[in-house]
């Protein structure tokens, strides 16, 4: 597969958590613009780890939510540490309002989107996206009308609506059926290709469907005799020849990593 990776868009460098005791311990990981020729490819990373092991901590500091004991989050092509509210988030309980409807709630995303769109085309651009992901007929209801899975997909758009280039998801796959993911793997892939830029990080217990979409993922574990977690291994799935597959889970090499992996965490 011919590909390049470019610009440094995310970089972490040292960060440590720690609470009564230690949390997460020396995180370093990078993340480079993946160009491929004839592809707006974007990225899309999983961290993946057990439960309790720190996720949503990681979650909260590369959202610039909470910073970290020490280290540093870096994003964008002039690497500013991050800082809340320009990553988009998507958190395992959503943050759509409940009194708004989900056109209203989309609408609501695109207020500080710096384009100029009028409010024709914002509409036309809410119809396109709710047209290709089944949330069409669901527009006009309230979050609490729709079942988990269609709020899944409309927190996603909503966060792909602000214009956030990079968008952080916090176990993007738990409490949804296999349509439901396969569903939501599909609309996670087709953002990852609207604009070369887009980065997705999913973070995530689920090994199988995070490395099924992903290019490159990270272990988060605990090393033996030491506190708090820490990246153990990076899997580049592009040369593991694993990347930008949609039928990778039937794939025999794919399955066999996806064990291992699951033993390691
Ligand atoms: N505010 C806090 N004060 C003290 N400890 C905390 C605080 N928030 C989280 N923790 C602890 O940090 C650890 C990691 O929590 P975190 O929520 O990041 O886990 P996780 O990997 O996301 O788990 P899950 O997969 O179950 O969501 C847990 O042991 C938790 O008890
Ligand atoms: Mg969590």
């Amino acid at each position: 597969m011919k590909y390049s990776k470019n610009e440094l868009l995310i970089e972490v460098q040292g960060v440590s958590l720690s609470y009564d005791k230690q949390i997460l311990r020396d995180i370093n990981f990078r993340i480079h613009n993946i160009v491929r020729p004839d592809v707006n490819q974007g990225q899309v990373i999983s961290l993946i780890g057990r439960s309790g092991i720190g996720k949503t901590q990681l979650f909260k500091i590369l959202a610039g939510l909470i910073q970290p004991g020490s280290g540093t989050v870096k994003v964008g092509l002039d690497q500013h540490p991050v800082v809340a509210g320009e990553v988009g988030i998507v958190a395992q309980n959503y943050i759509l309002f409940n009194h708004r409807t989900v056109h209203d709630n989309l609408r609501l995303a695109m207020k500080h989107s710096s384009n100029t769109q009028n409010d024709k085309e914002k509409d036309a651009l809410i119809n396109e996206y709710a047209e290709k992901f089944d949330l069409a007929e669901h527009l006009k209801k309230y979050p609490m009308q729709l079942s988990g899975g269609q709020r899944q997909r409309a927190s996603i758009i909503q966060q792909v609506l602000t214009g956030n280039r990079f968008i952080l998801l916090d176990e993007p796959f738990s409490g949804l059926d296999a349509l439901m993911i396969d569903r939501v793997m599909e609309l996670l892939l087709g953002i990852s290709t609207l604009h070369e830029l887009n980065t997705l990080v999913i973070i995530s217990h689920d090994v199988e469907n995070s490395l099924a979409i992903s290019d490159t993922a990270f272990i988060l574990a605990r090393e033996k005799d030491k506190e708090g977690a820490t990246i153990t291994e990076t899997l580049d799935l592009i040369e593991l020849g694993l990347a930008w597959n949609p039928n990778i889970r039937e794939n025999q090499v794919f399955q066999t990593l996806v064990s291992q992996i699951k033993h390691k965490i």
